[in-house]
C-alpha cells in the first residue's frame, strides 16, 4: 500500500511537483494531477487546494503570453489599476492574457508585473515600468524575444537605497498622513538629538528609544527604565 506523505513532505515536494507538471504540459492538466495523486498518495483535493492558492499555477490552457499586473496596495498607489486597463487591449489578438495579481514581492519598485511565455520555464519580472514599456515587452514576447527580468543589481532607487513608501503618491494624495508622519519623524529626530548630546546616550540606547517610541520592538522584554521614561516623555 502507498504510504501517505507527512505534512512536512507535502511542503517539500508538492510545489516543485506542481511546477514540473506545469512546465511539462503548460498548465496543471486534470489527467496529470490525477496521475500524480495516485502515484504518491496525496489526495486530489489537496493538490487542487495548493494549485488554486498560488496565482502562478494555471488550471486551464494558457495563452501564448500571460501578463500579470500586481493590484495590491503599493502597486495600486503607483497606478497599476490604470496600467491593467490599458494593457487589456493586448488580449484582442487572442494570444495574450492580461490578469491582475496579488503582491509579487517587489512593493519597493511598484508597479510590479510578471510575464510568462508558454514553453519557457518560470516567469519574468519587470518593476516600475510604464504601460508603454510593458506593451513593448509583450510584443517582444510574442516574437519570442523577451528581455531579461529586471534585476536589482543596477537599481539604486530614487534615494540610493531600497525604500518602501506606500504614501509616496501625487501632491494631493494622502497629504494628511504624510504630514503626520513628517511631524512625527521631526519630533523623534529632535528627541534623539537631545538624548545623544545632552544625556550622552550611546547608539544602542538611542536605538532602543526609537524602537520603543515607534512600537517596533520585536521582543517582549521590557525597555530599560530610563529608555521607557524617555519614551513616555516624548
Ligand atoms: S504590492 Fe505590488 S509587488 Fe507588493
Amino acid at each position: 500500500m502507498t504510504k501517505s506523505p507527512s505534512a512536512e513532505s507535502y511542503r517539500a515536494t508538492l510545489v516543485p511537483a506542481l511546477h514540473e507538471i506545469q512546465d511539462t504540459h503548460g498548465y496543471l492538466t486534470p489527467a496529470a494531477l490525477r496521475e500524480y495523486s495516485q502515484r504518491v498518495g496525496v489526495p486530489l483535493y489537496r493538490l487542487q487546494a495548493v494549485a488554486s492558492f498560488f496565482p502562478h499555477f494555471r488550471l486551464s490552457p494558457p495563452k501564448k503570453v500571460t501578463v500579470r499586473v500586481c493590484r495590491d496596495m503599493a502597486c495600486h498607489l503607483a497606478g497599476s489599476g490604470g496600467m491593467l486597463d490599458a494593457l487589456r487591449s493586448l488580449e484582442e489578438g487572442g494570444q495574450v492574457a492580461v490578469e491582475g495579481a496579488s503582491c509579487l514581492g517587489r512593493c519597493d519598485r511598484a508597479p510590479s508585473t510578471s510575464v510568462a511565455v508558454v514553453g519557457e520555464h518560470g516567469e519574468h519580472y519587470y518593476h516600475g515600468r510604464s504601460g508603454d514599456d510593458l506593451r513593448g515587452i509583450v510584443m517582444g514576447a510574442l516574437q519570442s524575444s523577451l528581455p531579461p527580468s529586471d534585476s536589482d543589481a543596477s537599481h539604486a532607487g530614487p534615494y540610493g537605497v531600497s525604500r518602501i513608501d506606500a504614501y509616496d503618491g501625487g501632491a494631493r494624495e494622502y497629504l494628511a498622513v504624510r504630514k503626520v508622519l513628517a511631524a512625527r519623524d521631526a519630533s523623534l529626530a529632535a528627541a534623539e538629538e537631545i538624548l545623544r548630546t545632552q544625556k550622552n546616550w550611546d547608539f544602542e540606547r538611542v536605538r532602543q528609544f526609537r524602537l520603543g517610541a515607534l512600537r517596533q520592538r520585536r521582543t517582549d522584554s521590557p525597555l530599560a527604565p530610563e529608555v521607557a521614561e524617555a519614551v513616555r516623555e516624548w
